[in-house]
């Protein structure tokens, strides 16, 4: 059993694959350019590392055009491109009621300004958010719909295809924060109907903190957050419209990149849906140790095919963050403890304000079943029962 027990992948994965750290330190030492400004052979080389990176997460989410793939540094980037470039003033917006921070914040900062109107569907006590539900909140104005596929509380998995019909037919934008579900559950844009995908890097898909990007649609036109240098059209004062240096100024996080791409050719090569697969594995048996300690309740939908690696729980008479720092401190098992940036999912579960939110474990493809019964051990040692 090694000393340290991560289990805090939904916050960033680790460890990475080999290859990672292996692409990151090639990079730096042998590369090392600007990716698009130069035209010598280094910033040649950088410049084919970051469209390595871009073809492999076209091929993922199953997009034919890579130049559609725009990288940021994480997933708040993009959510926040996706959301301030498509809303206007009078737009009317609906997300689910566990959403991230990175949506709610940037969507109640709009809606206190009086620029759009916001509906928040509430999503059942397991986080689950129905598509029904959903269809009767759209209104004539209604320009964007956003949803968190996999929750970063509960690990809900979100009937994002149902949910991209009903926007489809209405010719309503489809927001999908995959933060949580890049590289853990095979994700397929068109037949998804999503228009807009927001992606953390440095999660699920296993890549260098300082990563991330969105997916933008064939038909989807989104003002850009930030004009600058794009190493393109460079005679012009105004920010060149084609993709991907519209939402591209500043010089690129090359190293990060190039750590992202060998993790995508690490993912391709294990396959999405084997993963998924072995993750739940995990979960099934997480959730068996969990329900066999006295005095653990488990949020969220218990069952691995409904659901991440993401598992919350409290303990009765226990401090959540008592719970995850004696966890740290006697075990050597890293977990994250409290509202995980979500405070309108703990609202949905009952547990904001009554336990100051949840104990989390979130597990990677790194974890073991071995890991996972030391962790029911120590639970069951911590429970004093
Ligand atoms: C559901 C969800 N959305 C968005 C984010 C933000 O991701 P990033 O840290 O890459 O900006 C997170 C991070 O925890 C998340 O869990």
């Amino acid at each position: 059993m090694n000393k340290i027990v991560y289990f805090d992948n939904a916050a960033t994965s680790y460890p990475k694959p080999e290859e990672v750290y292996r692409a990151v330190d090639h990079f730096q030492r042998e590369i090392g350019a600007s990716p698009g400004r130069s035209a010598h052979r280094l910033a040649v080389a950088a410049g084919r590392v970051v469209l390595d990176a871009r073809e492999r997460l076209a091929r993922l989410f199953g997009v034919g055009n890579s130049s559609r793939v725009v990288l940021t540094p994480n997933c708040t980037e993009a959510l926040n491109l996706a959301i301030k470039g498509s809303l206007r003033a009078g737009d009317h917006v609906v997300c689910s009621s566990v959403e991230h921070n990175s949506v709610m914040r940037p969507l109640r900062r709009l809606a206190a300004d009086g620029v759009v109107e916001l509906t928040v569907v509430p999503c059942s006590p397991e986080g689950r958010l129905s598509p029904a539900v959903v269809q009767k909140q759209l209104r004539p104005n209604t320009r964007l719909v956003v949803v968190t596929q996999a929750s970063n509380v509960l690990g809900t998995i979100q009937p994002v295809a149902e949910i991209g019909k009903i926007t489809r037919k209405r010719g309503i934008l489809l927001l999908v924060d995959a933060a949580q579900s890049a590289g853990c559950i095979p994700i397929d844009l068109p037949a998804s109907g999503i228009d807009l995908l927001a992606f953390s890097g440095h999660k699920g898909l296993l890549g260098p903190s300082g990563t991330g990007g969105l997916v933008i649609g064939e038909d989807v036109d989104l003002l850009s957050l930030k004009e600058g240098g794009t190493g393109s059209r460079s005679q012009h004062e105004i920010q060149p419209l084609h993709l991907p240096d519209r939402y591209e100024s500043g010089t690129l996080n090359g190293p990060g990149i190039a750590g992202l791409s060998a993790a995508l050719a690490w993912l391709e090569a294990q396959g999405v849906a084997a993963l998924m697969r072995r993750l739940r594995e995990l979960t099934a048996a997480l959730l068996g140790e969990l329900a066999a300690v006295p005095g653990v309740t488990v949020y969220g939908p218990r069952d691995p095919k409904k659901q991440t690696a993401v598992v919350s729980f409290t303990m009765a008479g226990k401090d959540v963050a008592a719970v995850a720092a004696t966890l740290d401190q006697r075990f050597g098992i890293l977990t994250r403890a409290g509202l995980h940036c979500a405070p309108s999912a703990h609202k949905t579960i009952g547990t904001l304000r009554r336990t100051g939110g949840t104990v989390r474990a979130s597990l990677g493809p790194f974890n073991t079943t071995e890991q996972v019964r030391y962790f029911g051990a120590c639970l069951r040692q911590l429970s004093g029962k």
